[in-house]
């Protein structure tokens, strides 16, 4: 990262997109407390990452956050729904049944629950991971191209229901994606090039997203 300086709103989905390489992956761990910059600050609400010890960020990760990974981390030995109420079940928290049940069934987990990561499609452990990252209704969500390996379908219903946690619990939300489709559901797409910020758009549509990707690559 090169001189980063970005705020992502409480109950704002932001997508951030840019050539590979460009250093999506490592802002959004940065972000998440995955990984520490040499210098600078990351601050989520009033908690100051930076400051935290190593108990205090598991604890902010595991109570505050929902991570989608590039490479999905999920848990080999443990069936799809073991996965994805993991995160409570460590926090010894329960899940909210109805929204884990509206969760499961948008995202077509229903019949695979009981089915470990290699019996799954690389689509179905996407949404498996998903799901994880929803059930808690962590405050905030980093998705790192959370439909990458989807087909349309699959990618709008995942879409649709991080907008939902945004709309209707007010979550906040920041995906990587490289579809201006995706970075449509939106409201807000930060552009990166070389590690820096580069360019910013309110209110995308695709084509919108897809006109500024244009000129960024020309410029
Ligand atoms: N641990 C590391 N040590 C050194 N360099 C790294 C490390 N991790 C990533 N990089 C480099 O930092 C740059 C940014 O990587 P990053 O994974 O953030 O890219 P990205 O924008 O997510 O790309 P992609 O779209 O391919 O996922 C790349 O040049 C990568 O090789
Ligand atoms: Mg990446």
């Amino acid at each position: 990262m090169d001189q980063v300086s970005a705020d992502f709103a409480r109950g704002e989905f932001t997508a951030i997109m840019g050539p590979s390489g460009s250093g999506k992956s490592t802002l959004m761990h940065c972000l998440a407390g995955l990984d520490s910059a040499t210098s600078g600050a990351v601050r989520i609400g009033d908690t100051e990452l930076t400051n935290l010890s190593d108990k205090q960020m598991t604890r902010l990760r595991r109570d505050r956050i929902g991570f989608v990974f590039q490479a999905f981390n999920l848990v080999p030995t443990l069936t799809a729904l073991e996965n994805i109420t993991l995160p409570l079940d460590i926090a010894g928290r329960k899940a909210d049944q109805e929204w884990l049940d509206t969760v499961l069934g948008r995202l077509g987990l229903t019949d695979r629950l009981g089915h470990r990561p290699s019996e799954l499609s690389g689509g179905q452990q996407q949404r498996v991971a998903c799901a994880r990252a929803l059930a808690g209704k962590p405050e905030i969500i980093f998705g790192d191209e959370p439909t990458g390996n989807l087909d349309s379908r699959a990618s709008e219903e995942v879409l649709s229901i991080l907008r939902a946690a945004v709309n209707e619990f007010g979550q906040t939300v920041v995906i990587v994606t490289h579809e201006p489709h995706a970075a449509s559901f939106a409201d807000r797409v930060v552009f990166l090039a070389d590690g820096r910020i580069v360019s910013e758009l309110r209110d995308p549509t695709a084509e919108s997203v897809l006109d500024r990707m244009k000129s960024l690559e020309q410029a």
